[in-house]
């Protein structure tokens, strides 16, 4: 089924960091949907970056839902915390955790909402037992740690599959994907079923971020075969 919705994502993990609040503003005017905020713990995933601090002050620039992404091993330590410094969507890996039911379930006690996120190795089986527990269910089309790698092709499946899935439940949760999304990428992940889009290095690391929001927006309107 082909969703309506197409929320766009800013990833600031390609940000200029030096200049965040000018560029949160930046993709802000020009449409962004959420903030994508990668948290990194150098064990789940090679790399460092962002915690508390980070969610509280990019909460200050912009009323847009802040949208967390935790890479990290046991992500329920931050549930809490990160709650507190204003996330909107706190999203975290199963093969992070042991207890992911209940973690879900924590996160909607705090009123955030809460997604599962799966790296490209992992099934979609991790999701089914967990389906009434989430609002939003996470594809990785890259290895999570690093921005600008290239989208795997395999998640176009996997995100339909995905989408059969929430829509057979009966689920109205979001269906994202992360990793390799440019205006040459989009359109398949949108025709599988996806409707949120995180994009880091596409949108910063272009010379005017605003205009690469609305083509990737334009390329899910678009009416021509993918
Ligand atoms: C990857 C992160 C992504 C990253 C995407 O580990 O979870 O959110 O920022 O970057 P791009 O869009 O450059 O692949
Ligand atoms: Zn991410």
């Amino acid at each position: 089924m082909m969703s309506k919705t197409v929320r766009i994502a800013p990833s600031i993990l390609s940000a200029d960091l030096l200049k965040l609040a000018d560029q949160v503003a930046e993709v802000e005017a020009a449409g962004a949907d959420w903030i994508h905020i990668d948290v990194m713990d150098g064990r789940f995933v090679p790399n460092l970056t962002f915690g508390a601090g980070m969610i509280e002050a990019v909460r200050r620039v912009t009323d847009l839902p802040l949208d967390v992404h935790l890479m990290v091993l046991e992500p329920e330590q931050y549930i809490e915390p990160f709650a507190e410094a204003g996330a909107s969507v706190f999203t975290f890996h199963p093969e992070a955790t042991v207890h992911v039911q209940r973690h879900l379930a924590a996160v909607r006690a705090r009123d955030m909402m809460a997604g599962l996120a799966l790296n490209p190795g992992t099934p979609l089986a991790a999701l089914e037992e967990v389906l009434d527990d989430v609002d939003l269910v996470l594809i990785m089309s890259v290895n999570p740690g690093f921005p600008a790698q290239s989208y795997i092709g395999s998640a176009t499946a996997k995100l339909a599959r995905a989408r059969a899935l929430l829509d057979r439940h009966g689920s109205g949760a979001a269906l994202e994907v992360d990793g390799g999304i440019s205006p040459r990428t989009i359109r398949a992940a949108h025709a599988a079923g996806a409707d949120t889009f995180v994009a880091g290095s596409a949108i910063f690391s272009a010379s005017d971020p605003g205009a690469v929001i609305g083509e990737l927006r334009e390329r899910c309107r678009e009416g021509v075969p993918v």
